[in-house]
């Protein structure tokens, strides 16, 4: 019996999701020890986390499942953003709600405009809807227009929205939301970086039912590695999303985690002044270097066209020194570098080996 005959045939061409890679594989790949690696190429808070997160995890009870109703972290969060627990779902990371929206909607096709972050793409293909994905206009705003008929013609129940965007740095504006929320379709408000500039729609919700926006703790609170994201929506939203999801997504030390995160926000707060501080530093290093052109950006992030070299190669020999960027040379978005905003010392490292180079 051939095992394939078994499987979907539609995900024969699924293109891979190309995740980043642990420090200890990149090190041992570059050849450089783990402690030299610059790491800039997935928008991590390179402060890490608050020891008091540290402190939480360790006394985090990993004998016991967790909480299936998400009691103590949904309060948190509800506190953390102003709204009510019934209004939050958790999830194994910001990526577990785009999953159980696309399954919890199951729709034929789900609208995408890009360049933008590759997840929506990758879940909506493994669900069967098809990413029908929209070109964003040269100053990467959206094309409201082409996304409207794109909705009328293929029945999309869902539209991912990108708040700032990721790799653009830049913000949905408010005209754009406008317009959409009025289209039978979920509107998907990915707030993934929002603590770093922007201002939330979250207070939207309150009027468009249809809206839902995302949010993580990956970025601004330095817990991508735990995993750990969440929805707001109303509560009837919630609770759908709440009965779909696998019973024990949030692990313990998650949880423990999340919360300690929202007990110490001021003091973290302090370390994400100081990246948007350094945004600023590195966008004028950047821009002098003449080859370089960074894009505006309200996120941890900074999209820079490249002139008269190839991104590929610039990326290549960065990483050779231990720097980790990302390039990108893609129809929709043709030979840029996206850096990540790390410290003082991270920037300083990049800017000394981008003037070797
Ligand atoms: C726009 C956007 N949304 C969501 C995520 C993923 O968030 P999480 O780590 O919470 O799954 C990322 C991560 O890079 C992102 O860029």
């Amino acid at each position: 019996m051939s095992l394939r005959a078994l499987l979907r045939p539609d995900l024969d061409d699924l293109e891979e999701y190309v995740p980043v890679k642990p420090l200890d594989v990149l090190a041992a790949e570059i050849g450089v020890p783990v402690e030299r690696l610059v790491k800039l190429d997935a928008n991590e808070n390179l402060y890490g986390p608050h020891p008091a997160v540290l402190e939480a995890i360790a006394r985090a009870p990993f004998h016991i499942y967790p909480d299936p109703g998400q009691q103590r972290l949904r309060a948190a969060i509800a506190s953390y953003v102003d709204v009510e627990p019934d209004q939050v779902v958790a999830g194994t990371g910001a990526d577990d709600l785009i999953d159980l929206l696309i399954r919890l909607v199951s729709p034929p096709a789900v609208v995408i405009p890009t360049p933008t972050f590759g997840m929506y793409r990758f879940l909506a293909r493994i669900m069967r809807a098809r990413p029908l994905e929209i070109p964003r206009r040269p100053n990467f705003d959206l094309d409201v227009v082409a996304i409207e008929r794109a909705v009328h013609e293929s029945g999309a129940r869902i539209i991912f929205l990108t708040h700032p965007n990721n790799p653009t740095g830049n913000p949905l504006n408010s005209a754009e939301l406008e317009a959409l929320l009025r289209l039978p379709a979920l509107i998907v408000v990915d707030e993934a970086y929002i603590e770093f500039g922007g201002e939330s729609v979250v207070p939207r919700i309150a009027e468009f039912p249809n809206l839902v926006v995302l949010r993580t703790f990956s970025k601004w609170a330095g817990l991508a590695g735990l995993r750990v994201g969440y929805s707001i929506s109303t509560s009837e939203l919630a609770a759908h999303l709440m009965a779909i999801k696998q019973p024990y997504n949030v692990n313990v030390a998650a949880e423990a985690a999340a919360i300690a995160a929202i007990e110490h926000r001021a003091e973290i707060g302090e370390t994400i002044a100081a990246i948007v501080a350094e945004r600023e530093r590195l966008r004028a290093g950047l821009a002098a270097l003449g080859w370089l052109t960074p894009l505006p950006s309200v996120a941890n992030f900074l999209l820079c066209a490249v002139t008269g070299r190839s991104a590929r190669d610039a990326a290549a020999s960065l990483r050779s020194g231990g720097i980790l960027v990302r390039y990108y040379d893609r129809p929709d978005l043709q030979n840029c570098i996206r850096v990540s905003v790390g410290r003082p010392a991270d920037t300083d490292a990049l800017l000394a080996a981008l003037k070797e180079l």
